[in-house]
């Protein structure tokens, strides 16, 4: 029931511009895969094209082995594939229900079966760990929260492949082991999930496998654990970035002295001082 994605050759024009020269690679089912790269390595842009929201210029996207162009996320949807980007798609002003069952409202005969949203809401609240109550309005909610809601809401599109977008920029520690727990359990239930992060610490904790992109290319992937967080940090930049942080080497010795000071003392202040500079 997991969702297998391959990516042959995927290119992205906007206009004169290519954001994504031809990048081939595979998502296996039912991993939890982090997708690293600098600013504007084309990471968003190329799970937008998996989730509906736009379409490759050339190339091919096979889910589960069947070659698939959405046109809108509605059709990603309908495959089990849901985005959650990095600004949130929530309605501030309506409640959390009508937010999860938005363009998706239950109905009994011509109306709207507000009951049954709410007590389906109440479940999915209880799935991912969000204790609120479904009328409360999604402006009243902080940050983290908002984020649980738009995670019940791919849960009520059967999401079986979701992607998050830098899902931990604004969180807390205890917020971003929360959604970690949430992300696990998810997983273990049979979901594939993509991470978009810059954070190498929480890719190294949290996913199976890793694709690095660099200048809309793709650049390598490998399992998580045989790769260390200087590798990631180099692939991502494309070159040895450990010289940006050069060991301390001994001083020289030879270094001129411009000004020495021996058996310096201000009485009640310090005594017998030495130091050169
Ligand atoms: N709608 C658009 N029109 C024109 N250029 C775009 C558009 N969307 C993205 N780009 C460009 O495509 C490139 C890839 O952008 P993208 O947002 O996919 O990168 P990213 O890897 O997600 O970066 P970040 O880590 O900053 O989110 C960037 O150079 C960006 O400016
Ligand atoms: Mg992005």
């Amino acid at each position: 029931m997991s969702v297998a994605v391959k990516f042959n050759d995927i290119r992205k024009d906007f206009g004169p511009v290519r954001v994504l020269h031809g990048v081939s690679f595979e998502l296996a089912p039912g991993r939890i895969h982090g997708l690293l790269g600098e600013n504007g390595a084309g990471k968003s842009t190329l799970m937008k094209i998996l989730a509906g929201y736009e379409n490759a210029s050339a190339g091919e996207m096979l889910v589960d082995g069947v070659a698939r162009r959405f046109d809108g996320s509605r059709e990603a949807e309908a495959a089990g594939i849901v985005l959650i980007h990095q600004e949130f798609n929530l309605a501030e002003h309506l409640t959390i229900a009508q937010n999860i069952f938005l363009g998706h409202e239950k109905r009994k005969g011509w109306l709207v079966d507000d009951a049954a949203m709410r007590r389906e809401a109440r479940e999915l609240l209880a799935q991912v760990g969000l204790a609120r109550d479904p009328d409360v309005k999604v402006r009243d909610l902080i940050v983290a929260e908002k984020q649980l809601v738009e995670i019940a809401k791919a849960l009520s599109r059967n999401a079986r492949l979701l992607i998050m977008d830098e899902p931990t920029a604004t969180l807390t520690l205890a917020e971003t082991a929360r959604l970690f727990a949430l992300m696990t359990k998810l997983r273990a239930s049979g979901t594939t999930l993509v991470y978009i992060s810059h954070k190498l610490d929480e890719v190294e904790s949290i996913t199976d496998d890793v694709v690095v992109m660099r200048d809309g290319r793709f650049v390598a992937a490998s399992a998580t654990a045989a790769l260390a967080r200087q590798q990631m940090a180099n692939l991502m930049v494309g070159r040895d970035v450990s010289d940006m942080f050069p060991e301390k080497g001994a001083a020289p010795e030879l270094a001129p002295v411009a000004l020495r000071v021996t058996h310096l003392s201000v009485p009640g202040w310090v005594e017998d001082v030495g130091f050169e500079v």
